[in-house]
């Protein structure tokens, strides 16, 4: 049976049916579809367009159905979509009376509704996830704060760094990432419902009895652009497809540290895997997954670009392009950084083989270069300085901190036996004391900064 079959001669095709159908995809929004048609139901009965009776036995036989789905005692199936299922079920089970929930409404303002209301609970999900991520991250920052290591430029050492600030820099993506999710939300609470096929209603309908009982924040002020707008399904996965790079650069982090070459972290066997061939290998799999996934992440986001490009006003049927999309990006951003936050957990840090790395490859020759710019030569003269300093160490064997006094002195008569002392990695990065700087002070303002941050937006939310 098809909601719209009264004008048509024929049966549509079979191949048509199956091609047109969305039931397989769509009946996730069962939960938001009922929410929403009990809302609808209420406010008819509310504003006298059907009499309380009417209402009332319409929303009792649409809770019906949602427990029936949830309990599994009723199948979602052989509908062209949700809103066919919901509906011809309720007339199954209450009688004529279920025919009169589309007055003043149409699948166009209610398939809105129900994505807006979908968006809006994944994104309170998304939201944990990232939040339990970040969580992850300050707790591996605290236990770094003495510790340090070698910051990369080019991924060449180029300075040492406070181990806390690594892992806050992390949290810092990862926060950006929920204040956009909360950004995204704001937009994507406007209620559709109301606006009908495109024209709006003739009924006297309150669309501010709906909105109050689903919770939007506003309602849409255009019928035409509401039916058709999903600026928010692509903003969405946006959101997302930021998280995924941020999780891609972890990856990456996290494939280097934990290689031998690095030695910097320590891969949990929980969260290996190894060779069918090669007996000693231990696999980062888990790392390469998740990197990997970003393509279809980013694959997501051209495509729904792609569909509300060039659609004219208002709804058409493109848009029902608009979902499957957005549940696969969806479902894989929140498993990445599920199973990420629970891999990082579980990694190990060596911070000996981390101090000794921050120690080579000349990584405090800035220091000397500051340290003669801080006695009053030009900064870019102490650089040609150091470079020679740096240039005399390789062509001898030998590290900056083993260079005999006189040939310090030789270089530039500004140096002094306390230089020994500037050029320690531990030195090094405590010294940068700049706000956001590597310093183990900085450090720990980054971690409860980071804290404050994420309460506040954890406690924003609606
Ligand atoms: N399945 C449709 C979608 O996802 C629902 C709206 C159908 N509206 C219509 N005029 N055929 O967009």
């Amino acid at each position: 049976m098809k909601l719209w079959e009264g004008r048509f001669a024929q049966a549509t095709a079979a191949d048509a049916d199956a091609f047109n159908e969305c039931l397989s995809f769509d009946r996730k929004l069962y939960a938001q579809d009922i929410r929403g048609s009990i809302a609808h139901a209420t406010m008819l009965g509310e504003c006298g367009i059907l009499t309380k009776e009417e209402s009332g036995v319409i929303c009792e036989g649409l809770e019906s159905i949602l427990r029936d789905i949830e309990s599994g005692a009723l199948a979602v199936e052989g509908y062209e979509d949700i809103h066919s299922f919901v509906e011809t079920t309720l007339v199954e089970r209450i009688g004529d009376t279920g025919k009169k929930l589309h007055t003043a409404r149409s699948r166009n303002d209610q398939v809105a509704t129900d994505f807006r209301l979908y968006v809006m609970d994944s994104i309170n999900r998304m939201g944990d996830a990232l939040g339990n991520m970040i969580e992850v991250l300050l707790k591996k920052a605290k236990a770094s704060l003495g510790h340090i290591m070698p910051g990369y430029t080019h991924l060449r050492k180029a300075q040492p760094i406070n181990c806390a600030q690594y892992f806050n820099a992390y949290s810092e993506m990862f926060l950006r990432d929920l204040e956009r999710l909360h950004d995204c939300k704001a937009r994507t609470s406007v209620m559709p419902l109301g606006s009908g096929a495109l024209a709006g209603t003739s009924y006297p309908i309150d669309r501010e009895i709906t909105r109050k009982l689903l919770g939007f924040e506003r309602i849409s002020q255009n019928s035409l652009d509401a039916v058709s707008d999903r600026d928010f399904v692509a903003e969405y996965i946006f959101c997302l497809s930021l998280i995924s790079a941020h999780l891609s650069r972890l990856c990456e982090d996290t494939i280097l540290y934990t290689s031998t070459e690095f030695g910097f972290w320590e891969m949990p066997d929980a969260y290996s895997t190894g060779s069918s061939i090669m007996p000693q290998k231990k696999n980062p799999d888990i790392s390469e997954l998740v990197r990997g996934k970003t393509g279809r992440v980013y694959g997501h986001l051209m495509a729904i670009l792609t569909v509300i490009k060039g659609i004219p006003l208002a709804y058409n049927k493109d848009l029902q392009e608009d979902k499957e999309g957005l549940f696969d990006a969806e479902k894989t951003v929140l498993d990445c950084l599920t199973i990420y936050a629970n891999m990082l957990d579980a990694i190990g840090l060596n911070f000996d083989r981390m101090a000794v790395a921050a120690e080579e490859d000349f990584t405090c020759a800035t220091d000397v270069a500051d340290y003669l710019a801080k006695k009053g030569l030009p900064f870019r003269t102490a650089h040609g300085v150091t470079g020679k300093l740096v240039r005399y160490c390789l062509d001898n064997d030998t590290t900056l901190d083993k260079v005999p006094m006189s040939v310090y002195k030789e270089m530039n008569a500004l140096f002094d036996e306390d230089i020994l002392r500037i050029v320690k990695a531990p030195h090094s990065a405590n010294e940068r004391n700049s706000v956001g700087g590597s310093s183990r002070t900085m450090a720990r303002e980054g971690i409860s900064s980071l804290e404050e941050r994420l309460d506040a937006l954890r406690s924003k939310r609606k």
